[in-house]
Order: structure tokens, then C-alpha cells, then sequence
């Protein structure tokens, strides 16, 4: 209790509001009258019962939709977004100028026709900045008769340099000669520091582009984050064939397609609905599988790596797959689950060796990202992921992996603290936030209930491949592919869409809150701080495993 006492003057007086007004049914810990901390626990596993009533076809905005058309006339600057680079002293700002084209005749624009500058200014200072940066455009190309091919507007991102920390900055993108954009604003990251923090990390998953998104985007911008995680599946343009014809189960309705097909006009009318919060808000994104969007020539990811800008190469990174960035003293790590993760491969060095340049007392808190989950107990993509687990979970371990946030099942769950399916006090909370609102069903079953655990042998990603579900065969989770209860290592669960705010509150604590979309904006369906423990969990240095 001493350890609540000490936080709870740091609560917001909303959060203590939501707290004494929460509906049943409320998670256990909240009704002992205090916001829970990782510290009493590990807590007794929670299912929260479906509530049928908030359910329903989640529908995608149509092409009809205000919100999703082009505004912008020629080559006047739209989708615009703002991404963080590694530290609080530059940021990416990318746009998209020119309109698509879909069909069976296209013309690629010419990316060289036009700039790419960025006019920028410290609010305060007056003194304006000007940024030159690079465009490309891609196509996504379907050799096959009756399909149609796409061709994107020039997309241009330009790195801003020599930021000053916690500062509003208004941004202008465009080519001077031809168009430039309205004022726009966003703010720097704090300092990179052990005493300074973004006041609120948003994060969600699985968001699509449906009503249900807009739901979750009015939730997520009435908490007022800082920056938002997009822990993958970003458009759901894989759900329609090239002629727009879109369904919720793409298998399910169109089995007969000589390629999995795509409608990449979603991507454009999503960068349009997100303009208005990541113009202003700086978004970080890694992939999901609904990035892959095979093309001609056995092209994947391409649509995902051309419209984001990724601080890949100023974290030393050689891909947009995997990533690393500090906001104030959070060092993020953005993993991806859909490229070679084994210890032999790039992406696993590139790993070691970020982990290694990480200084605790410069970054305490130390938060891992990547798509598919290892700790969901949900069917839906169960185990999925276990042969990412079984390679990476020692590393991020040995590092001290504060917090691990995923996506891909569509649903909510937090861990208690976990490490290699044992309960441990040193092991990350993993949080699942796939609930972000696409057209895809609900993740609403267990694995562990009667009937609903699949055969091992079915489980693994058809495109990550891998077989390791022997792992259950042995250690600590032997015999326990499927429990025949929630598992002690799931702390809560509960199937509604949502988003969640991650605000670290100093070196030791941070604040996790889940807010579903049938709540008031302010209300937190699951709370809970976590703690670290640096004095019981060393950081100094990589732990012994
Ligand atoms: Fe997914």
C-alpha cells in the first residue's frame, strides 16, 4: 500500500473520477479502493463476459465518405503525417502529392518532377527552418487478366534536424514552386532522460478504416496523446479485390483469386481520415500481416515501406521491418514478426546490438513492440507466434523488457509479469491491443475453454512458417499447449474494441489504461500500474539467464 500511496498523488483527477464511477463489471483489484500496481500482483486471471450488446458488423467507410475523399486539387500536399526519428531533436514529415491511379492503363508520376521541402519554425522563436527531403512513388502490380494495377501519387517524407525538446512547431510541406500546404502543428518529444517523459503514449492495433475505427480514433484523440503506437494491420486494403470489392473474410468470399488481391485506394483514404490526428500527433508504425499485400515479382510490404517514414537508418537499422526510437526516457524497440527473427538473422544482430547501446539511467524504461502476440489466449491466431518467441523472449529478457505491446487478435488482454510461460517478477507485461476496430470478426473465444483449442500442428503463421509448438512438450508449459482455465499468466481479458494510453509517470511507474469504445471517452475499462523494480530486476548490463 505504501508503494499506491506514493503514486496516487501523480493520478490525473480523471482517472480517480472513472475509478470511483467504474461500472460493474469491474476488474477485482479496482474495488479494494486503489488503483492496482504489478507490485500486489501476479492478480488472479480475469475474463470479463461478452457483453452482446456493444457487438455487430463493424462496416468500412465507404468511398462515398467525406472524410476519406481527396480535398487537395493538382499537386497540393495531403495525407500528412508526422513520425518521430530517434530522439526528441528530429522528426519525419511525410505527404502525398498527385492523385492515384487504378486501372488497366497507368502512368506512374515522376517522383524527381516535383520537391520536397518542409518550411518549419519553433512557435516562439520566429526564425523559420527550411527541409529538403526525397520522393518516390510505388505501384502495386497484378499480372493477372481482369486485375487491376495501381500507381500512387508521389509520396514525400523530409526529415526535420536540430528540434529543441517539448516544443510546438508549425510545419509547412510542399513544393514551394507548385503548392504548399496549410499550417500545420506538432510537438517535440521531451528530452531523451531519465526525468522526462511524453505525458501519454496512445497505442493501438488492428485499426482498419470502419466505423468502429472512427470510434476508436474520437476515443484515442479525446485522451490528447502525445504520440501513438500503431502495433500493425493499418488499412485492411487486402479485404477487397482491385475493383473495390471489399468482404470480411477475404478467403471466405473470394477463395478462388489467382493472387491475393488488394484495393489500395483504402490506403488513401485512410491517410486522409488519420490526416487531421497524425498531421499533428506523430504516429510510429510496424508491420502486420495485412501489410504483406503480395504482388507481381513476389513484391511484399510495399505500400507499408513507401508511406511511412521509419527511423530505420538513424537506428542503424537496414529495414523498415525493425526499428528502435527514445521518447524522453522510454527507449522503444519496434520489432517485426514477418521477416527472419532466428539468431542467425539481421534483424536478430541488429537486436543485440541495440539492446547493448541502451543506458538504463539514460532510458529506464525499456518497451518492445511487434505484431503478433506470444502471451494471447484467445483461439483466434493462437501460438501463431511461438517460434519468434521461442528465438527472441531470452534476448528481450535478458535486457530487462519492461512492457511488450501487440496487435493481431482482435480483442484486449494484459499479462501478469511473464517470462517463458512461468510467472516472474522481472518479465514484461505483454498487453494485447488488436481491438482497434476493423472489419474483421471479434477475437471472443478461449483456447482454454472446451472445444476451442486448436491442433498444435495448425497453428503456425502460413507465411512466417516454423513449427515450435514441441516447446509445450517439455519445460515449463509442458503439457499445456491449451489450459483447461484462463492461465495464471493472463491477467485480464475482454473482447470489445478500444485503444490504450501508456503514461509513464517517472523512472519506476507507469500508468497502462484501456478504454473501450462503448464507454465514455474518460471511463478505463482496465487499469493498472506498472512497476519496475531496477533494485530486484537488475538492468545494468545484460541479465543473467
Ligand atoms: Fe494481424
Amino acid at each position: 500500500m505504501a508503494a499506491m500511496r506514493a503514486v496516487l498523488p501523480g493520478v490525473p483527477l480523471v482517472l480517480l473520477c472513472f475509478f470511483l464511477l467504474c461500472p460493474c463489471p469491474c476488474p477485482g483489484p479496482l474495488l479494494a479502493g486503489g488503483i492496482p500496481t504489478t507490485l500486489e500482483g501476479p492478480f488472479p486471471p480475469v475474463t470479463v463476459p461478452l457483453d452482446k450488446s456493444f457487438r455487430g458488423n463493424a462496416v468500412d467507410l465507404p468511398d462515398t465518405d467525406r472524410r476519406v475523399q481527396r480535398t487537395v486539387s493538382d499537386f497540393e500536399p495531403e495525407q500528412i503525417s508526422v513520425s518521430l526519428s530517434t530522439s526528441h531533436d528530429s522528426v519525419w514529415i511525410s505527404w502525398i502529392t498527385g492523385d492515384f491511379q487504378i486501372g488497366d492503363n497507368i502512368t506512374p508520376l515522376d517522383p524527381s518532377s516535383l520537391g520536397s521541402v518542409v518550411y518549419y519554425r519553433a512557435s516562439r522563436s520566429g526564425r523559420s527552418h527550411r527541409a529538403t527531403g526525397y520522393s518516390l512513388i510505388y505501384n502495386q502490380l497484378y499480372p493477372f487478366e481482369g486485375l487491376k494495377n495501381y500507381t500512387s501519387g508521389i509520396i514525400h517524407h523530409v526529415r526535420l534536424k536540430g528540434l529543441k525538446p517539448s516544443t510546438l512547431y508549425s510545419y509547412q510541406c510542399g513544393d514551394p514552386s507548385i503548392a504548399m500546404s496549410e499550417v500545420y502543428y506538432f510537438t517535440t518529444m521531451p528530452v531523451t532522460g531519465p526525468s522526462s517523459y511524453p505525458s501519454r503514449v496512445a497505442v493501438v492495433g488492428d485499426l482498419g478504416l470502419t466505423y468502429n475505427t472512427t470510434s476508436t480514433v474520437d476515443h484515442m484523440l479525446s485522451n490528447h496523446p502525445d504520440l501513438v503506437l500503431l502495433v500493425g494491420d493499418v488499412t485492411y486494403a487486402n479485404l477487397y479485390l482491385t475493383n473495390g470489392t471489399g468482404a470480411d473474410c477475404y478467403s471466405c468470399s473470394f477463395p478462388q483469386t489467382p493472387i491475393h488481391e488488394t484495393y489500395q485506394p483504402r490506403w488513401d483514404y485512410w491517410g486522409r481520415y488519420m490526416q487531421p490526428l497524425v498531421s499533428k500527433v506523430p504516429i510510429m508504425v510496424i508491420e502486420g500481416n495485412h501489410e504483406i499485400e503480395e504482388q507481381a515479382e513476389n513484391r511484399t510490404f510495399v505500400s507499408y515501406s513507401s508511406r511511412f517514414a521509419f527511423p530505420s537508418k538513424e537506428s542503424g537499422s537496414s529495414s523498415t521491418f525493425y526499428y528502435s526510437f527514445n521518447a524522453g526516457g522510454i527507449h522503444f524497440l519496434m520489432l517485426g514478426a514477418y521477416i527472419s527473427y532466428d539468431k542467425s538473422s539481421d534483424q536478430y544482430r541488429w537486436l543485440e546490438k541495440d539492446l547493448a547501446k541502451v543506458d538504463r539511467e539514460v532510458t529506464p524504461w525499456l518497451v518492445a513492440t511487434w505484431h503478433p502476440p506470444w502471451y494471447s489466449t484467445y483461439t483466434a491466431h493462437y501460438r501463431e507466434a511461438e517460434c519468434m518467441r521461442v528465438a527472441m523472449e531470452d534476448l528481450l529478457y535478458s535486457y530487462g523488457v519492461d512492457v511488450v505491446f501487440n496487435g493481431h487478435v482482435h480483442a484486449y488482454e494484459r499479462s501478469n509479469r511473464v517470462y517463458n510461460y512461468t510467472l516472474d517478477p522481472c518479465g514484461p507485461v505483454h498487453i494485447t491491443v488488436g481491438d482497434g476496430g476493423n472489419r474483421e470478426k471479434m477475437a471472443i473465444t478461449h483456447a482454454d475453454e472446451p472445444g476451442n483449442c486448436p491442433d498444435p500442428s495448425t497453428t503456425p503463421d502460413t507465411y512466417m512458417g516454423g513449427f515450435c509448438a514441441f516447446n509445450f512438450t517439455s519445460g515449463p508449459a509442458k503439457g499445456n499447449f491449451c489450459w483447461d482455465r484462463q492461465p495464471e499468466y493472463s491477467a485480464y481479458r475482454e473482447s470489445s474494441f478500444g485503444h490504450g494510453i501508456f503514461e509513464v509517470m517517472n523512472e519506476t511507474h507507469a500508468l497502462w489504461t484501456w478504454h473501450r469504445n462503448q464507454d465514455l471517452y474518460k471511463y478505463a475499462g482496465d487499469v493498472i500500474y506498472i512497476v519496475r523494480q531496477p533494485e530486484k530486476c537488475p538492468i545494468k548490463g545484460k541479465r543473467d539467464i
